[in-house]
């Protein structure tokens, strides 16, 4: 394979830069100093967009699906979150659309936040400090940063020659246009045609050379115009692509593409006057099955395809094993300093072989060289990745969950490593920059991360370039399950979407993800409160492992090595979706798996004591649960509350009584999460949402409440930490809100009395747009820790 023949091939660089985003103390709560660092994941979604600053050394921005903005941080080495501040009630704006810089004055920043269609929440977020503080605007328009088509863009646009005015195209509303600074939005009913089909114009750029010049693409065949009267008047542009090359139409007889021509994905105009456009045939990012790269002269209004791949014009040659359509192309970076070097890469070439490449052009698009097939070593078997040693920051720290060594089991987008020692080269690489400053430094997103390399001219040898992660401070991941057990070295077991799950020691060190089974989405994760190094937990698997339960696994070893249960609970499988929750009591005995599914007769969650050789049916509760939780004191002991009855099992489950709530002092007709007291057996708490926190102290025979509702008290997640010095009771956290003004405000609150007193411990630059999973440190008085739906897990 290429790249075999370079001596420095495959080398790290170790520069000895120690980043300070690796010093940061973080959570150090004992003294309820709360801090705001996340615990150290690196990464975990999908990038869509990376912006620079034209004019302002390392001055980039990253844009993410669910989880906001970044900008980087040089002196930090770490990218910076923007927008933490977004409350639950504000959700929907966690995503960012499309991001717009001002080219003329690197102080402004403006965010298109919104994450689904629809929703009508949708806002400009506009900076005059680089993104630390912002005026907000509601959008007249609705958008999509979670949206099909979102790796295409960017769509907002500053007028270089007169900087009060922003061009934006949007998906539903035609395109728009703003005098004052993205305050308030015009619709340009000039423009021909809306092309309002839900991703509608994706991109809106400006000549930055000839004042009145911009060009607006929209995602359809044909879709790309021109105005040369500052956007009065447009018209499509000539000779453009209508209809696919006989060279793209015949390459996958039997597979028809998805629009009958080219539909623009990216465009950037050089400083000679050449326009460059990606095109796909579905906006993606997934689906797209074909593409074309095609450049336009604006002086000799001459178009030409430029697609790599074609006629023997890239370098090596296109992996001749592929047996699917080879994708779109989306990603386009041009260099700042030669008009003739481009990068674009491929979208969708999956499944492989050959995965996505990345190609570089030193000659405007005639001949190419495929960075990624490059950058792969040797023994790929056509699956273009780093070796799997790369996936480390550039100081060398890796980031083992992107360099799981692991094959093709684990199959999919999301799979780092489809081959052994190999990490993936990525997938979703839609957002590329050649850096404004440095073309010898190429950056780009995938589904997970951010890779690096500052030394893309090796490719001009043929050789394979060093490259490095660079997701520092970006946590974009989702957290699913979440616990802090009793005892071991690590403070915070955690279950996330798509990346499986971490036990973390230390906080800020990018921990190795659980072995296998590797679960796509970790749903459930716990520990024996006497016996913390025996953890089960569920999720889902995807992968048959014959003679073995893949979507349940222990650990008697504080999660170190796993062994999967010996069978599925009944009606469970490997290839199961979301397959429950999964307890273990206090002595680490005894499993109950509430699978969710009720295909024959009702029955409650699964009992078993020989890690799945047996599985046994309650008596006592007929209904799956996922509101069940052990006792972590007593052994055998299990309580559940659903549907307004109360059930207790003393025997591991295998029998439970029960009694209707109103009868012990619970509200009638619901049911919660019952919240143990880590250290005294029989003391539990609920959290009923919407009416208030119950307490008992006798396994749950009879409750007393809190101050309800009626008061304010109204708790969405509930957890029970270790309680202050002095105190015997445990610190109780709730997500929602405790009291009174002003205790109103959705937060996460801290009481030391419990439930008496109540104060808050995040604040209102802290919300991540709401939390989804709770837990309290049983070992570290105030600790909380906060698990979101796109920012990652926060310890306060
Ligand atoms: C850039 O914008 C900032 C924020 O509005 C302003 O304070 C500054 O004066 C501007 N700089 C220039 C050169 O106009
Ligand atoms: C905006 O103008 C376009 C014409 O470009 C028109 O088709 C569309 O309906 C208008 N949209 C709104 C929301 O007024
Ligand atoms: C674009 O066309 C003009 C006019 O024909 C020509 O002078 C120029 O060299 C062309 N640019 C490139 C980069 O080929
Ligand atoms: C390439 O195709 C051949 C013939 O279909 C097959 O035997 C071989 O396994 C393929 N290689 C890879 C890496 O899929
Ligand atoms: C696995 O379980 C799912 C339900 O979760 C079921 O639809 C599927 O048929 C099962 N597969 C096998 C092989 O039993
Ligand atoms: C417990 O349940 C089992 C069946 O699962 C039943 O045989 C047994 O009689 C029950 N024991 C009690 C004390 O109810």
């Amino acid at each position: 394979m290429a790249g075999s023949v370079c001596g420095r091939a495959y080398k790290l660089c170790l520069a000895a830069i120690t980043l300070a985003g690796l010093q940061l103390a973080g959570a150090t709560t004992s003294k309820h100093g709360y801090e705001f660092n996340s615990v150290a994941i690196t990464g975990g979604g999908y990038i869509t967009g990376i912006i620079a600053h034209p004019k302002t050394q390392d001055l980039l921005y990253a844009r993410t699906d669910i989880g906001g903005a970044y900008r980087w941080d040089v002196a930090k080495g770490k990218w910076t979150a923007l927008t933490d501040f977004i409350s639950s009630a504000d959700s929907g704006l966690l995503g960012t659309e499309t991001i717009g810089l001002d080219p003329t004055n690197s102080s402004w920043l403006y965010l298109a936040q919104g994450r689904n269609l629809g929703d009508q929440s949708s806002a400009f977020f506009v900076s005059q400090d680089q993104g630390n503080t912002f005026e907000i605007y509601k959008a007249p328009f609705d958008l999509g940063s979670n949206e099909m088509g979102r790796n295409n863009g960017e769509r907002l646009a500053v007028d270089p020659f007169n900087p009060d005015e922003l061009w934006m195209g949007t998906r539903t509303a035609g395109l728009w246009k703003s005098s004052d600074r993205a305050k308030t939005w015009t619709n340009v009913t000039s423009f021909p045609d809306a092309f309002a089909n839900g991703i509608g114009i994706v991109s809106v750029i400006f000549d930055q050379q000839h004042k009145g010049t911009l060009y607006a693409s929209a995602c359809a065949p044909g879709g790309m115009y021109e105005s040369h009267d500052g956007g009065k008047s447009w018209a499509p542009i000539p000779g453009q692509p209508m209809t696919w090359s006989a060279a793209t139409a015949s390459a996958f007889p039997g597979h028809s593409p998805a629009s009958t021509g080219p539909q623009a994905m990216k465009v950037d105009l050089a400083s000679n006057g050449i326009l460059y456009v990606t095109y796909g045939d579905f906006p993606g990012p997934w689906g797209t099955s074909y593409g074309e790269v095609w450049r336009y002269n604006t002086s000799s209004h001459v178009w030409a395809e430029i697609t790599p791949g074609r006629n023997g014009n890239s370098y090596p040659a296109p992996y001749n094993n592929q047996t699917f359509p080879a994708g779109g192309f989306c990603g386009l970076s041009l260099a700042r300093d030669d008009p003739e070097t481009l990068v674009v890469v491929t979208l969708d070439r999956d499944p492989g072989p050959a995965l996505d490449s990345i190609y570089l052009s030193r000659d405007g698009g005639n001949t190419w060289k495929d960075v990624a097939q490059l950058s792969t070593p040797a023994g790929s078997g056509g699956y273009w990745g780093h070796p799997i040693s790369q996936a480390a920051l550039k100081d060398g720290t890796p980031v083992p969950w992107l360099g799981f060594n692991w094959g093709p089991e684990w199959g999919g987008y999301g799979a780092p490593s489809p081959v052994k020692g190999l990490t993936k080269m990525g997938w979703w690489m839609s957002a590329v920059l050649l850096d404004p400053f440095n073309s010898d430094r190429l950056m780009y997103g995938t589904g997970a991360t951010i890779w690096v390399t500052d030394t893309l001219s090796r490719v001009d040898e043929n050789c394979a370039p060093e490259w490095y992660v660079q997701t520092q401070g970006i946590e974009e991941t989702v957290i699913l399950a979440l616990t802090s057990p009793t005892g071991g070295p690590g403070h915070v077991l955690s279950g996330l979407g798509d990346i499986n799950g971490f036990r973390h020691d230390d906080l800020n060190q990018i921990p190795n993800m659980f072995a296998e089974p590797v679960f796509s989405n970790l749903d459930s994760i716990d520990f024996a409160g006497l016996a913390p190094n025996v953890v089960v937990r569920t999720g889902s698997c995807g992968h048959t492992y014959p003679g073995r339960c893949g979507s349940a696994a222990y650990s008697k070893d504080f999660g170190d090595t796993w062994e999967m249960f010996a069978t599925c609970a009944p009606e469970v499988n490997s290839t199961t979706w979301s397959p429950g929750s999964i307890t273990v009591d206090a002595s680490g005995e005894h499993v109950v798996w509430s699978t969710l599914l009720h295909y024959q007769e009702p029955t409650g969650p699964w009992t078993t004591s020989d890690f799945g050789k047996t599985w046994t049916a309650p008596q006592g509760l007929a209904v799956q649960t996922t509101n069940i939780a052990a006792d972590r004191v007593a052994p055998g002991t299990f309580y559940a509350y659903e549907s307004g009855v109360f059930y207790v099992s003393r025997n591991g489950g295998v029998n439970y009584s029960s009694a209707l709530a109103q009868n012990i002092g619970l509200p009638a007709g619901v049911g919660a999460l019952p919240v143990v007291n880590p250290f005294v057996a029989g003391e539990l708490w609920v959290g009923v949402s919407g009416v208030g926190v119950f307490h008992s102290q006798n396994f749950g025979k009879s409750w007393t409440a809190f101050k309800g509702n009626g008061n304010g008290l109204n708790p969405s997640l509930l957890a029970a930490g270790k309680g202050a010095a002095g105190k015997s009771s445990v610190s109780l956290f709730l997500w929602g809100t405790a009291g009174q003004a002003p205790l109103d405000v959705q937060g996460v609150y801290r009481s030391d009395d419990n439930g008496v007193s109540w104060v808050r411990v995040n604040d209102d630059k802290h919300q991540y747009g709401g939390i989804i999973t709770i837990a309290a440190d049983p070992r570290v008085y105030g600790r909380v820790y906060m698990g979101t739906g796109g920012r990652g897990l926060l310890p306060i």
